[in-house]
């Protein structure tokens, strides 16, 4: 059965799309005036002050012309995608509309949550829309919030979240200790990560044709992208290819990074899947798939309107559109160096240890990326296509290859049985997570998928399976070294921003 579906998924990767199509040219993800807010080069605390103040003075201004003419914001918000690819849109209100989406109330009228109880459906709880609940249905899920930020808050909008946000996915709609425990991510660099995955997926799968090609029975080959092992390919004696010994991907070699498990491969999937999950708001790309298959995740009512809450059209591509380029454009972490000169010292000792204890062999700091290039429309025919390279300037060093420090190697490892699931998800073994880019760590605690550790240290002694022995290691370093990592950790952190909290 494994080896079926091991030649099946093998055989979709080497048919690959051909034919001529319209090429869509890439534009920078933030505007020039906007690229200070990166890294190094972050606007003073006055400037900052005034552009919030600003921001929240057009909120209030909203938010009395909603009470006097209600629904005209959220017409606002439903971008028309034809908009967008036809140029009338820019990225830069793009980003600004996927930020008020961000922290934008869904309400009953909008769509939020589902009216399957009056149907009397399995997928519902016992009350009428938006039957908010904590923990969800299957892959249906809640709703369990209102908005994006209710979730994404720490530290700043897109950050993580606390242990009492914990997400309890795929659970039986009522009790915690029947689903999977999630801690919110934070989501600075996110689409940084997805052109990262994305170039490393044609890497693997060109290496995998050509392994093919090349590999005569009994002969193995390793499999590496950037420098990151995934494991080895061979050929059998009977001619077929042996994928039993890849490791760290899944068997058709798309590296997936978004999610604890890396479960996911493109930002706009995950959009799509929170506002289903968390909100009840259903995207209408999705409704042309809500087939029987389906219903278990949009909901078994009207083929127009499979969650039942009377509301169709809940949320346009445009709409999804402009929330994932929000998401994508949100800025990379940052290293911050201390600038006592005694807390530097340690915090390059700590740096030179996280090496030699064999932490970067899973979180490797610096990867090289060629073309920062990813779409974000509905797909590769729309727009828009953007340019990431502007969120990486202020780290790029005068010719040098652009190089993203996040601390991770895109892949998945068998963290041991202390950090097990109850059970495999996606197809996921029950042990086996992404190692989570460091970046921003010292802003984005709690720690581990399920938020248990509450301290960099007790996340660090938590590591089992694969990186136990690393764990080990800095479990008998001195003191003032393993103090030192700590330091070297802390500096990890994301860009300062002043926010006005609603
Ligand atoms: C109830 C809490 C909650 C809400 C509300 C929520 N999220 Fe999340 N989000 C999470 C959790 C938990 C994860 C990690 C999920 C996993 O591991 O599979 C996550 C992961 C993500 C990721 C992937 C990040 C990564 O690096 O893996 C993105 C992107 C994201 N959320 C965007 C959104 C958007 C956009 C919304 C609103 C439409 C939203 N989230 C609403 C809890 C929430
Ligand atoms: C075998 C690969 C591997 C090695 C080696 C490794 N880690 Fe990890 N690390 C992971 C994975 C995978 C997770 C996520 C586990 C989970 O969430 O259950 C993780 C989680 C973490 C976290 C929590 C991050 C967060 O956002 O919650 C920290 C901090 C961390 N590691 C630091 C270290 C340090 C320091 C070392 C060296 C002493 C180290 N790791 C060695 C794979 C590794």
């Amino acid at each position: 059965m494994r080896r079926a579906l091991l030649g099946l998924s093998l055989l979709g990767l080497l048919i690959l799309p051909t034919g001529c199509r319209r090429v869509i040219q890439p534009e920078p993800i933030v505007p020039a005036e906007d690229q200070s807010l990166r890294g190094l080069d972050a606007p003073t605390p006055t400037e900052q002050a005034q552009r919030v103040i600003r921001d929240r003075l057009l909120r209030r201004e909203q938010m009395f012309r909603e009470l006097m003419s209600p629904g005209t914001h959220w017409q606002e918000l439903r971008l028309d995608q034809a908009l967008i690819d036809r140029r009338r849109i820019s990225v830069a209100k793009l980003v600004e509309v996927g930020k008020e989406l961000f922290r934008h109330d869904f309400t009953v009228e909008q769509g939020l949550g589902n009216g399957l109880a009056a149907q009397k459906s399995s997928l519902a709880g016992p009350l009428a829309a938006p039957n908010l609940r904590h923990v969800h249905r299957g892959e249906f899920g809640g709703p369990d919030a209102t908005r994006c930020a209710a979730c994404h808050h720490l530290g700043g909008l897109g950050g993580g979240g606390g242990k009492i946000d914990t997400v309890f996915f795929l659970g039986d709609g009522d009790r915690p200790d029947s689903a999977l425990h999630r801690n919110p991510k934070a989501l600075g660099g996110a689409g940084l990560l997805q052109a990262l995955a994305e170039e490393m997926t044609r890497e693997l799968r060109a290496k995998v044709r050509s392994a093919d090609q090349r590999l005569s029975p009994g002969q193995s080959e390793p499999l590496h992208s950037k420098g990151v092992s995934f494991g080895v390919i061979k050929r059998r004696s009977d001619g077929s290819l042996d994928l039993t010994a890849v490791r760290g991907v899944s068997p058709d070699f798309i590296v997936r990074p978004f999610g604890w498990k890396g479960s996911t491969a493109t930002l706009r999937q995950v959009v799509l899947e929170s506002l289903q999950q968390h909100h009840g708001i259903q995207a209408d790309e999705l409704l042309p798939s809500a087939s029987a298959q389906r219903s278990d995740f949009l909901g078994d009512g009207p083929t127009e309107d499979p969650d039942a809450d009377g509301v169709t059209h809940e949320a346009t591509e445009g709409t999804v559109t402009a929330l994932t380029t929000f998401v994508a454009a949100l800025p990379p972490p940052m290293e911050e160096v201390p600038e006592v000169s005694t807390f530097l010292m340690r915090s390059a000792r700590g740096a030179e240890l996280f090496e030699q204890l064999g932490c970067a062999t899973c979180h490797i700091p610096t990867m090289s990326i060629q073309d920062p290039v990813i779409s974000l429309g509905p797909d590769k025919q729309h727009r828009p296509r953007v340019d990431l390279s502007p969120l990486l300037v202020s780290v790029r060093k005068p010719g040098e290859p652009l190089t993203i420090r996040l601390y991770s190697d895109l892949r998945r490892h068998s963290m041991g049985e202390s950090l097990a699931d109850p059970r495999s998800q996606r197809g996921i073994p029950k042990d086996e997570w992404l190692t989570p880019p460091l970046w921003g760590v010292a802003s984005s605690g709690p720690y581990l998928h399920d938020g248990r550790a509450a301290t960099i240290d007790a996340a660090i002694q938590a590591h089992g399976g694969e990186g136990l022995s690393a764990a080990k290691a800095y479990g008998k370093l001195s003191q003032d070294d393993s103090a030192a990592v700590r330091v070297f950790l802390q500096t990890l952190t994301r860009p300062q921003s002043l926010e006005f909290k609603p």
